[in-house]
């Protein structure tokens, strides 16, 4: 079986790849701060911010491929700390990225929509060669991430993304920001004015294995098929739950007291993607109906065992 490291692993994307593409491949998860257990592969803590922590991550390990998912990746706390996330989401990617060429090992790189300033909705949504413009902090460090990556390694493939789904600590995703609240019975605001194109992390995962199996290189947008605002995607996790959808509150993102700008119209082209895999993306409505049926299996509770509270 062949060994895939998988960094980021105690977060949204890490997690539930390391539990998808363990029926595949021998997985080593990075974590930083947080500790697991009861997971079934190997974990590690390791810190980016020290100084050669990829060329001794990949020395030690010895994976045969790697999917970087670490990130500074809360838009607030890179406001706060703007050389932590530019060290952490841009210098170490590409330190990672020349560690991987030169070892020869397969590296998928995970990036934003957020490079794009959205200020406009484009036709046919924002393509691989449309000219990014980051207008916070994370993206502008998420930016030099993908440079980085790219400049060092042409070989890696540049994933930006944007996803949801069930996290270890059960409030990371913005379908469990929407859930607690409606479960709650209580009301929460959902921005009439951000528009975006997520996939479910489990689809995400799927897509990602077929991208690493194909051997994909380059930058590649990897989004759903379906545009939505994210009061629509509250109202539809209210359908998709039964709850009330008339508890998400129709709001204007500037109402919603956030340091870091967002950019309003995250709407992106995916043709290459689809001319790679031969098929259509998920959309919506499958990406909630295998959020829904993940619920049903039990997927947050057994999240939540693995994380020593
Ligand atoms: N969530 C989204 O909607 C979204 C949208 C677009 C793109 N992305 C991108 O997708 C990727 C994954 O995002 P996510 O939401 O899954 O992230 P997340 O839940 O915030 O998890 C971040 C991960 O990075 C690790 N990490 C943080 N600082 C580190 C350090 N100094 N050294 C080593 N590891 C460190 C964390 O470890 P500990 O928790 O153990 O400290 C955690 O495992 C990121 O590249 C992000 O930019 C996310």
């Amino acid at each position: 079986m062949k060994t895939l490291l998988v960094t980021g692993v105690s977060g949204l994307l890490g997690l539930n790849l390391s539990l998808r593409f363990g029926e595949k491949y021998r997985i080593i998860g990075i974590g930083n701060q947080m500790r697991l257990q009861n997971i079934p592969f190997e974990m590690q803590q390791r810190d980016f911010l020290l100084p050669d922590a990829a060329e001794r991550l990949l020395d030690e390990t010895q994976p045969d491929a790697v999917i970087h998912c670490a990130a500074l990746a809360n838009l607030e706390a890179c406001e706060k700390e703007p050389e932590g996330a530019m060290r952490l989401n841009g210098e170490f990617p590409g330190e990672l990225a020349r560690a991987a060429a030169s070892k020869n090992v397969p590296l998928i790189h995970i990036s934003t929509d957020a490079v794009f300033d959205g200020q406009q909705k484009k036709d046919g949504g924002y393509t691989e060669e449309d000219q990014p413009n980051p207008i916070n902090v994370y993206a502008v460090t998420k930016l030099a991430g993908e440079r980085n990556v790219l400049d060092a390694n042409p070989n890696a493939l540049v994933a930006r993304v944007n996803f949801y789904g069930w996290s270890l600590s059960g409030r990371r995703s913005l379908c469990e920001f929407f859930y607690n609240n409606l479960a709650a019975g209580k009301s929460s605001n959902g921005f009439t004015d951000v528009f975006f194109c997520p996939l479910y992390v489990n689809d995400l995962a799927e897509i990602l294995e077929k991208l690493l199996s194909r051997k994909t290189s380059g930058l590649l947008h990897v989004f759903g098929s379906d545009v939505l605002t994210k009061f629509e995607f509250g109202q539809a996790i209210a359908t998709q739950f039964g709850f009330d959808p008339t508890l998400v509150q129709p709001v204007s993102w500037q109402e919603g007291g956030l340091s870091a700008a967002r950019s309003p119209y995250l709407i992106m082209n995916t043709a290459r993607l689809r001319g790679i895999l031969g098929e259509e993306l998920p959309g919506k409505v499958s990406g909630l109906s295998h959020l829904y049926q993940d619920r049903r299996a039990g997927l947050p509770e057994k999240l939540k065992s693995f994380r020593v509270d």
